[in-house]
């Protein structure tokens, strides 16, 4: 479209000066209310072309129609000026060529341009004998005639070679832009971690490409086998943005319409193909409407499996339009690529998930080597997630809180254990290897690529909001919120358990030393909605198990909150 409102614009361009000379050679034939009249009608289809062609969007909506009626304006004025300029002298018939080569340079479609060289020559013929007739003779009619026609068929012969040569290099740029996308979709794919944000831009790269009006995805769940619809697309319209995943628009299929589409093509795992069709001058309904429905299926590498069907991409077009014929070929491509990454992605998640479970095996089975600190983990990330859950954490952050709450002290591993389980009072180099089990925990999360808010997590649930924490003393204003909510989980389930060095600590005394240091050390809102979930008694279930393996106890523990800070 940009390339024909460069042609357009060169045309209304050229228009000015291709009319000024036709005038100048045929002017003085003309009278001058013919020659007015002539001169007011170019200047004012020219002048509205010209202002059309200045802004695409303009160009979009108006540039069609206007280029027309100036295409259709312009034999009318040749043909005028050829008969109003006498039998003799005149040259206007030649700016017919004009017509038929600019008509090369907009359009790709050559019967076009064969019609409107038949109406040219229907023209030019009627100018010529409606002249010719007024003193001429016969032979003199079929001489200009013939000469005249020549001329055109040249013209028109221009016109072919103009538009063949341009629909060669919109060709060669198109399928050199579908290149471009297929490469950077490929690059990008391997990238995403989440397969609704893959699946968000498969359809952005689709709709960028070919002349969808919108689009969807859904996918297999491979635990339930449903279908499942993991990202929308509509194409956006004036300054109107891509709306997900409301498919209001006027054009879509209802989605009763998608679902069947989907599910024939996942059933059968072949493509579906529906073509735009539409009578004109009637309205359009949904039938008209073009769908393409592309199953993304995945071959494995044991050749005698039968290809499995991962889901299904469908898309569709303007209604009464059919898809340009690269477009199959490209959504072909794009769901191929598509299919490898989210295989990828399943291999991946599954393999982290693997990495983790075992993790969390290590994890409390070094807590289990201690009657103490047995089931340490769990419970902070019991206590951890319900404060979240009262302070109004998304759902993403509280699976970041419950997965960095599993795995914060696995780093104790390099404790040895006469220091984790010592009763008395740590020596100064006890302490430091104690106070290097953050950085420990973090180093061995590290190469499993886990979210980088869950490695922050690991590495800092020592932090103190008095800045006077471990490992890196973070300034109150790097501590996130799940990070306070960690560290305060942490303390509490030191405090609220049992230790080598102590019994556990009875609640007033806990309750007051969660006062006390409230607003110092631990982030006051977050102590403010540990003590309402006490109040309301939801983490008793956490610690039943744990109070009946120790046995009630309720000795005083005079400065707990500092040691386990
Ligand atoms: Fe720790």
């Amino acid at each position: 479209m940009e390339r024909r409102r460069r042609a357009e614009r060169l045309i209304a361009t050229l228009r000015w000066p291709a009319i000024a000379l036709g005038l100048a050679v045929v002017g003085e034939h003309l009278p001058a209310t013919g020659l007015a009249a002539i001169v007011g009608s170019v200047v004012a289809y020219n002048g509205i072309l010209t202002w059309c062609v200045q802004d695409r969007r303009r160009f979009d909506r108006y540039g069609r129609p206007a280029s027309l009626v100036a295409c259709a304006l312009d034999v009318g004025m040749i043909t005028l000026i050829s008969a109003l300029a006498g039998p003799v002298g005149s040259l206007a018939y030649v700016l017919y060529c004009f017509v038929l080569v600019t008509l090369g340079l907009t359009t790709t479609n050559l019967r076009n341009l064969y019609l409107a060289a038949a109406t040219v020559l229907a023209a030019n013929a009627w100018a010529t004998i409606y002249t010719t007739s007024h003193g001429g003779n016969a032979g003199h009619m079929l001489i200009a005639l013939g000469e005249r026609s020549t001329v055109i068929a040249f013209g028109c012969l221009v016109g072919v070679y103009v538009a063949k040569s341009c629909s060669q290099d919109d060709l060669l740029s198109e399928r050199g832009s579908h290149l471009r996308a297929i490469l950077n979709c490929g690059l990008r794919l391997t990238g995403f971690r989440d397969v609704h944000e893959l699946a968000r831009y498969v359809l952005e790269a689709v709709a960028a490409e070919t002349a969808v009006s919108g689009g969807q995805l859904c996918l297999v769940n491979e635990e339930s086998g449903e279908l499942e619809w993991e990202a929308a697309y509509v194409r956006p319209t004036g300054s109107e943005k891509a709306r997900d995943p409301t498919l209001d628009s006027g054009s879509a299929p209802s989605e009763a319409s998608l679902r069947a589409y989907a599910n024939w093509t996942i059933s059968s795992g072949k493509e579906f193909l529906a073509r735009g069709e539409n009578v004109d001058g009637e309205e359009a309904t949904e039938d008209d409407v073009p769908v393409i429905a592309m199953p993304l299926v995945w071959h494995s590498s044991d050749i005698e499996s039968a290809p499995s069907v991962l889901g299904v991409l469908v898309v569709w077009g303007a209604a009464g339009q059919d898809f340009h014929a690269d477009a199959i070929d490209v959504l072909r491509i794009l769901t191929a690529i598509s299919s490898a990454a989210i295989v990828n992605l399943r291999l991946y998640t599954n393999l982290q998930k693997s990495f983790l479970g075992t993790l969390h095996t290590l994890a409390n089975g070094l807590e289990a080597r201690d009657e103490y600190t047995q089931g340490h983990s769990e419970r902070v990330m019991r206590v951890a997630c319900r404060i979240a859950d009262r302070l109004g954490v998304s759902a993403e952050g509280i699976e970041v809180l419950r997965n960095a709450s599993l795995l914060h002290d696995i780093g104790k591993i390099g404790v040895p254990d006469a220091v984790l389980r010592k009763s008395g009072k740590l020596t100064a180099e006890e302490w430091e290897t104690m106070r290097r089990h953050p950085v420990v925990s973090e180093e061995i999360c590290r190469p499993l690529g886990l979210a980088p808010e869950v490695l922050f997590l690991v590495k800092h649930h020592h932090e103190r909001l008095d800045e006077k924490g471990y490992p890196s003393g973070l300034a109150a204003r790097d501590q996130p919120v799940l990070q306070r909510i960690l560290a305060v989980a942490d303390s509490f389930d030191a405090m609220r358990s049992r230790r080598p060095y102590r019994d556990a600590v009875p609640e007033d005394e806990l309750r007051a030393e969660l006062n006390r240091w409230a607003g110092r050390t631990m982030d006051p809102t977050v102590v403010d909605a540990l003590m309402r979930l006490m109040d309301d008694g939801e983490l008793n279930s956490i610690y039943e198990e744990h109070d009946r393996a120790i046995g009630s106890s309720h000795h005083t523990a005079g400065s707990a909150v500092r040691r386990a800070a």
